[in-house]
């Protein structure tokens, strides 16, 4: 079995050490131009040119949850990518957003500010119901970041694109269940792929249809929020702030409103980051799967953009 890495913005050394490992009988190597066809690819954001050079590739591994960068590309045809499911960042993803929504629901910023000013004052505790919190995209991801913020007993709603049945979440699928879903929540968690269908989704409408006092976390893709409309419903009162992991332009351009925006909070795309041994460990099982003639989870549909 030949295997290839080609992974960009990636310290590429640990990759290869531990997947040589983990396949002590495969030949793995770093791709370089004009390298030998290899048989799976491990890759990040790799260049056109890397694909049009390996044309009897298998699969593509994607060493992320998101294939949107790589479906804007040209594929071998016949090749399979598959993508990680889980792999860690599942619940990576649940600390991060329960931590975002309960920062914001016990006004956390506030009493900071308060201690640092030297005041000990006491707010009036906000009504847990009076926060539905609506978790778009109830994939690997969103159903468990669901699933976790149900445990703090805030009214959870669900959306995907088909019916889906989560304990303690109330379920909304399809363009059809959309606004029903918008207006049922108050705090916005967004956890779609990107696709045709969902770019710019997160928009003035969409943020209009939410209750007043909406809160907006977003740890998909940049490319799903228009970001001048969050700022103006900000502006405007309707939505009190957001907390942001991801951007249009990444890195941040300095400059940008965000980075000092009083009301918004910024990460720098970190809110689930690939783990690199249990990703090793995914993709080889799921190779062996594969040499073995069997459908491996994760693999991704071109047509749905997922
Ligand atoms: P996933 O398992 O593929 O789940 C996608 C979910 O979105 C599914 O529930 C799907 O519905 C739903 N969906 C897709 N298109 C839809 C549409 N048009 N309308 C309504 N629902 C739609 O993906 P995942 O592993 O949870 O990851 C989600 C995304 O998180 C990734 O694509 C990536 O962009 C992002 N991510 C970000 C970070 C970070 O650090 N910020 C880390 C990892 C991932 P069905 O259930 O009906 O298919
Ligand atoms: C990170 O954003 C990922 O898609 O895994």
């Amino acid at each position: 079995m030949n295997i290839t890495l080609c992974c960009t913005d990636t310290k590429i050394e640990p990759w290869l050490q531990g997947l040589a490992a983990a396949l002590p009988h495969a030949h793995i190597s770093v791709w370089q131009p004009g390298a030998p066809q290899a048989d799976y690819a491990v890759v990040w954001a790799p260049p056109q040119q890397f694909l049009d050079e390996q044309p009897a590739l298998r699969a593509l591994f994607n060493i992320g949850a998101g294939v949107d960068a790589l479906l804007k590309l040209r594929m071998p045809p016949g090749c399979q990518i598959v993508r990680i499911d889980d792999g860690g960042m599942a619940v990576q993803m649940a600390e991060y957003v329960c931590h975002a929504v309960v920062r914001h629901f016990r006004e956390l910023d506030a009493y900071e500010g308060d201690m640092r000013a030297g005041r000990w004052g006491f707010r009036r505790p906000r009504v847990r119901s009076e926060f539905p919190v609506g978790v778009m995209g109830l994939g690997v991801l969103g159903e468990r970041v669901a699933r976790a913020l149900a445990h703090f007993d805030f009214p959870v709603n669900g959306w995907s694109r088909s019916p889906k049945v989560v304990d303690g979440v109330r379920g909304f699928s399809g363009a059809e269940g959309f606004h029903d879903f918008l207006a049922a929540s108050r705090v916005l968690v967004n956890l779609l792929p990107l696709t045709p269908d969902t770019q710019d989704i997160i928009n003035r409408d969409t943020l209009s249809r939410l209750q007043p006092g909406g809160y907006v976390i977003n740890v998909a893709r940049g490319a799903h929020l228009v970001e001048e409309d969050l700022l103006a419903l900000i502006d405007s009162g309707h939505i009190a702030g957001a907390t942001l992991d991801v951007f249009r332009t990444e890195p941040l351009p300095v400059g940008h409103p965000f980075w000092t925006h009083p009301r918004i909070t910024a990460t720098p795309h970190t809110s689930a980051r690939t783990m690199r041994e249990e990703s090793i460990a995914q993709i080889t099982r799921k190779m062996a799967a594969m040499e073995r003639g069997e459908a491996v989870a994760g693999t991704v549909d071109p047509g749905r953009g997922y």
